[in-house]
Formats: structure tokens, sequence, C-alpha cells
């Protein structure tokens, strides 16, 4: 038996430390260190080993790609952030805060899956067989057929999945399961990592496609989603979009797909609905009659997406002026307000600015400039823009509009959405017509001023 000592890991990183310390020397955190009983390596080295087979080298052409075939769920919107189904013998991470919906929807995939002719494993740790039974006679799907185990010991989960050769395992949730060859509680940053490890290890040797559930409370994961990331090959965060019922699946990782991906929900009380169109999701509640509001379109993933931009510009009433962001990049809202300073003549000086992006999504690009532009001007003269025009283009610091990508498809699902004007660079005025759109190219942040409200 090896001495068992004590060692530090990160829960937000995974990094390892051999003291304890306030801040992570990886990743800046504070109070993250968290003890855990150090593992006897070798042991643990050689009862790993003992999984794997012995790898035989090959000839690439001959390789059959595992990779081009996918196993559809046909939850479409699960499907199309797997990248196209689901990829035989590949490991997937569900994150997502505690009754966002990862258990419902993973079994409604498993129940999908059955449909379809395919053997599924649902083991969860977290839930008895009579209380998943009770969510499966809510759903719409059929999941009588899903084969449950209630297991948290992982030995035992790879043997039932070494015999049952399921196409898909589920293990809700990975903060539960333990191994008998580690010391330390399960949820532990080394269980959990070791696990997870093994866990891909299976799929890769079965051809099981593995799901992992894994929690993420508000401070972070019990232990960081970062610590598997690495050891994954897709990681899907499970969240809420700001509006009741709703729900994001976003892909932030996949081998197998583009990133940042993302597919709409409706939490019902039969289980999880797709949203078929997320653009109107997030245009739903649009306000109408009110200043300060601009339609932008962006780029999800491989999706175009049109969102609403708010902007509230109030007179600050003491000391510097406050800026506040929601779903916006604070210091782009900064270089924002310089260019409409300098370039268009106004005065934020004195001005508190708030600014939402509405249905809690997250904008990265910059081709949404020309709508908060937009947004922050209709709100300093307190008058309302168009309620069917949408706003595209990057702001550079000459205040001039500048062409940003994939233009058409943004204005083909303006054009879809009902819009009926869209004011883009001038520079990146398309050939071709787009529906009814009528388009209007313009040079600089002043001339598209000038153009909404009067020079
Ligand atoms: P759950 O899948 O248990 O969340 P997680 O696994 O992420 O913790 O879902 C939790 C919530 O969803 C719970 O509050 C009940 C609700 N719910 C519905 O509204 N409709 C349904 O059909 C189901 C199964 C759950
Ligand atoms: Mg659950």
């Amino acid at each position: 038996m090896a001495k068992v000592r004590s060692i530090y890991f990160c829960t937000e990183c995974g990094n390892e430390s051999p003291r304890w310390q306030g801040q992570c020397p990886a990743c800046n955190a504070w109070n993250t260190l968290t003890e855990e009983p150090k593992q006897a390596t070798r042991r643990e080295k050689r009862s790993g080993a003992a999984a794997v087979m012995t790898a035989q080298p090959v000839q690439l052409e001959d390789v059959t790609g595992s990779e081009t075939l996918r196993w559809a769920t046909g939850m479409r919107e699960l499907d199309f952030v797997l990248g196209g189904g689901i990829v035989p013998g590949s490991i997937v991470l569900v994150g997502g805060e505690p009754g966002i919906g990862k258990s419902t929807l993973l079994l409604q995939a498993a129940a999908r899956l059955h449909a379809a002719g395919r053997s599924t494993l649902y083991v969860s740790g977290e839930e008895s067989a009579a209380q998943v039974r009770m969510r499966a006679d809510r759903l719409n799907e059929a999941a009588g057929q899903v084969t449950f185990l209630g297991e948290t010991r992982l030995e035992a989960i790879l043997e039932a999945t070494t015999q049952r050769r399921p196409d898909a395992l589920f293990v809700d949730s990975i903060q539960t399961v333990y191994s008998d060859d580690l010391d330390g509680a399960a949820g532990n940053v080394t269980q959990v990592r070791e696990c997870a490890a093994r866990l891909q290890r299976l799929a890769k040797e079965t051809g099981s496609a593995v799901f992992l559930i894994g929690h993420v409370t508000k401070g972070g994961m019990v232990a960081g989603p970062k610590t598997l990331e690495h050891i994954v090959d897709t990681v899907l965060y499970f969240e809420e979009t700001g509006q009741l019922d709703h729900r994001v699946l976003r892909s932030t990782k996949n081998r197998f797909g583009a990133a940042e991906e993302i597919g709409v929900f409706r939490m019902t009380p039969s289980g999880l609905e797709p949203v078929l169109n997320p653009s109107e999701l997030f245009l739903q509640d649009r306000t109408s009659g009110v200043s300060g509001t601009a339609v932008a379109a962006v780029i999800e993933g491989t999706r175009p997406l049109l969102v609403e931009l708010q902007a509230l510009c109030t007179r600050a009433s003491y000391g510097s002026p406050q800026r506040v962001t929601t779903g916006f990049d604070r210091q782009r809202l900064a270089l924002l307000l310089a260019v409409l300073e300098k370039r268009a003549g106004i005065d934020f000086s004195a001005l508190d600015v708030f600014v939402n992006v509405v249905g809690g999504v997250r904008i990265a690009e910059t081709a949404s400039d020309a709508a908060l532009v937009a947004a922050l001007a209709s709100s300093v003269y307190d008058r309302e823009l168009d309620a069917r025009s949408v706003f595209l283009g990057e702001v550079g610091l000459g205040g001039e509009l500048r062409p940003i990508g994939q233009i058409e498809r943004r204005l083909a699902e303006a054009s879809r959405m009902g819009f009926r004007r869209a004011y883009v660079p001038a520079r990146a005025v398309p050939a071709a017509q787009q529906g009814a759109l009528d388009i209007v190219g313009v040079k600089t942040v002043g001339e598209l001023i000038a153009q909404l409200f009067g020079p």
C-alpha cells in the first residue's frame, strides 16, 4: 500500500499543486484549491492499462472511418449541435446547472435512439429507477424500452457496458461515479477526471457512444468542466436563455463538428421540444414603440440568428458614468462610444450607458456594431427605429462601416423573418436582391445616423 499524502487540485482548471495556495497558479482563480488524497500512481496506471487493448499499426487508407457514420437521434436540435448526429465511439460531456433539464434531454435522446433501433444503457447515480421511470412517463417519447442501471461504481458500469455493448451509454452524472482504484470521494477532481478518462477509453474500445452529464453550479462545476474538456470529444452546455422555459444547447468544443453551434428547446410538461426557428424566439417579445432597440444578424456557429440589442442612455447622476453590458463586450462598447463621440459628435461623457442583448444571447462578433450604434443613437435622441429594419456591419476607428462575413446568409435570414430594410456597409452591398429586402449601403456611422434621424 502506497503512502497516502495530500495533493491540491484547482476545481476550476484541474491544475495540481503540491501545497495549498489561496490563488491557483495556473488559472489565477481564488480559493479554488481543494485537498485530495495523493494517488498511488503506479497501481492506478497498471489497473488502467489492463483494460487497454494493444493497438496495431494500420494503413490509413484501410481505416473505415467511423467518424463518417452517425446515428441521428431524431431530436433535430440535438443532432444539429452534435454536428449531424451521434458519432459511434465518441464521448460527449453535457454540462449545465442542476434542474436545467440535462437528464430530461438525454432520456429523450435515449428513447429516440431506441425507436431508431439502437440499444442504450442509462446509468444513474442521481435518481432511482422509479424516479427515472416517472420522468419517462411524462415524456412524449416512449422511453420504456431504455435499459436502466442504478450504479455509481465505475467498475460495475464498465462491466455492464462491456457485456451489453449498448450503442449509447448515458452516465448521469459523472460527479456521482467513483472508482475503487482511487482514494477519495465521488465528485473530487481525481475521481471525476480518472472516471471520465476510463469511460473515454471504453468508448474507443467498444464503439459505444458515451454521454456524461456534468453539473455546473453558479460558482463553477463541483470538479470544474475545464478538467474534463480535454478528455471528451464534444462539450455541450445546456443553459437558460433568459426567457422562461427556453433552453439553449451550445457546443463549446466539437471534434466532429463546428463549435459554438446552438440549438434551442422549450421545456414543456411532456419534455423538451425543439424550437425550430430560434430567430423567432429571440425576437418574439420585441419592444416596439420604444427608443434604443435595434436588430442585428449574428452567426452563431454556422447558423444565422437575428437578435435584438437594447441600449439605454441616461443622465449620469454622479462620478464617472456607468457602462453596463449584458451579452455584449464592454471593451467593444467603450470603443463604439468613443467612435460615436469623435466621428458623429454624440457626447456620452455625462451619460450612463446600459446595453442588453435580448434572450440571453452573447454576442462575440463585431458584425453587430452597426446595430448597437443605431440603438445607442436611438436612445440618445429618444427616437425609435423602424421595427422592420436590420443593421449589419463592423465599425472601424475612423467611423467607417466595414464589410462582414457571410452577409448574404444574414440578409436571407432577415428576409425570411419578415424584415423590410437592411442597412449594410456600402462596400458590401450584395449584387443579388434578397427577397423583398430594401438594402441600403452606408459608408460611415455619421451617414448611418443621418439616414436614420436626419442631419
Ligand atoms: P431535469 O432533467 O431533472 O434537470 P437536470 O438533470 O439538469 O437537473 O429537469 C428538471 C426540471 O424540468 C424539473 O424542474 C422539472 C422540469 N420538467 C418539465 O418541466 N417537464 C418534463 O417533462 C420533465 C421531465 C421535467
Ligand atoms: Mg438530472
